[in-house]
């Protein structure tokens, strides 16, 4: 398995993840117009020339918003995500991006468990974020270089 950004010929692959994902999943167009912007930072996994990860993320000024992130359901739990991040937060530290924030369910305690680990903190709450079901986000944000010291990547 290999971490590389994402082309434009990963997007049916990946719009395959979202769609099979996410209850409310970005579109085809959105993630191709998100992925044409020269600053972002698209990655996938890639296992046998099959996408079996990926993660989204705006980078504005030196933030980085990771918007999605997602790994195919029979690869979790095998260090997928855990590889996305580290190749994320390496990317990052290319780019000077000092800290990257992320929205999560608040009952996605598996999400959860994987960014504390790598640092994040739980920094806020936004109220009623998600539909299909409806739920809170919780707001969760880490320092790169912070995380550097900690010394976990
Ligand atoms: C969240 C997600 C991306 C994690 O990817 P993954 O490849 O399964 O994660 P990893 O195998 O790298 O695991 C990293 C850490 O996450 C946690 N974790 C992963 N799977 C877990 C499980 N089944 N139970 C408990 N903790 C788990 C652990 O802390 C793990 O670290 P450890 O192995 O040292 O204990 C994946 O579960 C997923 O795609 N979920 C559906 C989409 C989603 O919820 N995306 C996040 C939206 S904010």
């Amino acid at each position: 398995m290999i971490v590389r950004r994402m082309k434009l010929e990963d997007l049916e692959q990946v719009c395959a993840l979202e769609n099979e994902t996410f209850s409310m999943p970005w579109s085809y167009q959105s993630i191709l117009d998100s992925l044409l912007v020269k600053d972002n930072i698209y990655l996938v996994a890639v296992e046998n020339d099959s996408v079996i990860g990926y993660c989204g993320v705006w980078v504005i000024a030196n933030e980085g918003q990771i918007n999605n992130i997602a790994v195919k359901k029979q690869n979790r739990n095998q260090g997928v995500g855990g590889k996305i991040l580290q190749f994320l937060f390496q990317e990052g530290r290319a780019k000077q991006i000092e800290q990257f924030t992320l929205e999560v369910r608040k009952s996605n305690e598996i999400a959860i468990k994987l960014y504390d680990k790598f640092g994040f903190v739980k920094v806020g709450i936004r109220p009623g974020f998600y539909e299909k079901p409806q739920e809170d986000a919780v707001i969760m944000t880490v320092i790169t270089s912070r995380k550097e010291e900690s010394a976990l990547i």
